[in-house]
């Protein structure tokens, strides 16, 4: 029988082994994951033997022509590492088009997405505004990758849509984000027992390795802050944070002169986050649908992700002067954004199979319904209507 695609962040029986039951990668795979190990062996010399594994993210996802999201490739759908939500089914982005909707009646009718991946979500949403009687008069897209970006530009030829080298000075609309704070780049810790180690990664021989060294003060203090929400973790619990992420959310409000921010990653509270049987952390790596928990192994083949810390989120969006307008799960969200009435009123009352099957995914508890979280954030904008009305979980932030 064949499977699903595996969604990110999501081990079929807890990640294997790097390479056990994997699929080769071809020569020219090899041949580009041995050309960015040997730029990441020349950055750790220049370094003086170490380099944060934020450091190492940042060059095996988006290294110019090496990284995972850089080079050429398949990395959505049945043939590429993972699924994520818009590639499941045009339902997703049917039911995001609600609030969007909604949105465009007081605001400008612009969208600005970050990392659109194969354009999949502009596709789908832009024709649904239509179908709604209001089409958005632009959209834009901030995307990282130069081979994502032309596939998009194939996809979206017919859209008037238009791609962002930096952000807009000022802008009105609304702004998405599907699945990319998780791919932030990291910073891994391990608590000590009277301290706190940073793990980064050297190189031995021709191989990467991880090393640790002792934190220093932004790390100290973040784990502080971790430890005052989450108490104390006990000595060996290793995770992650992403001081990117504070860095993203002040940007995009320092540009947003009013409007809507709908976040969609997978996440959680942080007392959740930090829970003390997490204590392995959550970064996850994809391979030709496998998942598994090897991150140094074969540079530039593996997408690497790391959950989200959404009360984190939530704190540098106030700090940067933004209201919280809503937190749920995507199932909560889909709902109350009428994913089961667009449903209805396009496959009838007994969908095929395959829309089950698709919407089952986007809602179950055990996948990306309860595992991915939306979070809505805003300037001059009324409270309630943006797909939080029933299961909003801002009290739990
Ligand atoms: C996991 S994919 C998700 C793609 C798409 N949103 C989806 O749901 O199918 C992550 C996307 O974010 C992009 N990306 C990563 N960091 C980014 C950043 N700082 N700004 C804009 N795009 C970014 C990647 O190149 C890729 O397109």
């Amino acid at each position: 029988m064949s499977q699903d695609p595996l969604s990110r962040t999501t081990p079929r029986a807890g990640p294997p082994a790097p390479g056990a039951g994997m699929p080769p990668p071809d020569a020219a795979g090899q041949a580009r994951s041995d050309a960015l190990l040997a730029h990441i062996q020349a950055r750790i010399a220049v370094a003086g033997g170490w380099i944060s594994f934020a450091d190492y993210m940042q060059m095996a996802l988006y290294e110019p022509g090496l990284g995972y999201y850089d080079a050429r490739g398949n990395k959505f759908g049945a043939q590429g590492d993972f699924v994520t939500a818009p590639e499941i089914s045009p339902l997703f982005a049917q039911a995001l088009a609600a609030p969007v909707a909604r949105a465009f009646g007081t605001l400008p009718a612009q969208v600005l997405e970050f990392g659109a991946g194969t354009g999949a979500l502009a596709h789908d949403l832009l024709h649904d505004l239509e179908r709604r009687g209001c089409p958005a008069e632009q959209y834009w897209i901030v995307e990282v990758s130069a081979d994502l970006r032309a596939r998009q530009q194939e996809r979206l030829a017919a859209y008037p849509v238009r791609w962002l080298d930096h952000l807009p000075a000022d802008f009105g609309g609304v702004v998405i984000a599907n699945e990319v704070l998780d791919v932030l780049p990291v910073q891994l810790f391990v608590r000590g027992a009277a301290d706190v180690q940073e793990r980064g990664v050297a190189a031995d021989g021709g191989a990467l390795r991880f090393a640790g060294r002792a934190a220093g003060p932004d790390l100290c203090h973040s784990m502080s802050a971790i430890e005052s929400a989450a108490g104390a973790l006990p000595p060996g619990y290793g995770s992650e944070l992403c001081p990117l992420a504070d860095a993203w959310i002040a940007a995009i409000a320092a540009c947003l002169r009013r409007g809507l921010v709908l976040l969609l990653d997978y996440g959680f509270p942080r007392h959740e986050y930090y829970h003390p049987q997490r204590a392995m952390g959550t970064l996850m790596c994809h391979y030709r649908q496998h998942a598994h928990a090897e991150p140094l192994w074969l540079p530039g083949l593996n997408d690497i992700t790391a959950h989200v810390d959404f009360t984190a989120v939530a704190q540098s969006a106030r700090a940067a002067g933004l209201d919280l307008l809503g937190y749920t799960s995507q199932a909560h969200f889909l709902m109350n954004c009428g994913i089961l009435d667009r449903l209805v009123a396009r496959h009838g009352s007994v969908p095929e199979a395959a829309t089950t099957g698709a919407l089952q995914r986007l809602l179950s508890e055990a996948e990306m319904g309860e595992l991915v979280k939306v979070m809505a954030l805003g300037r001059g904008l009324d409270e309630g209507g943006w797909g939080f009305d029933r299961g909003d979980r801002r009290h739990r932030l």
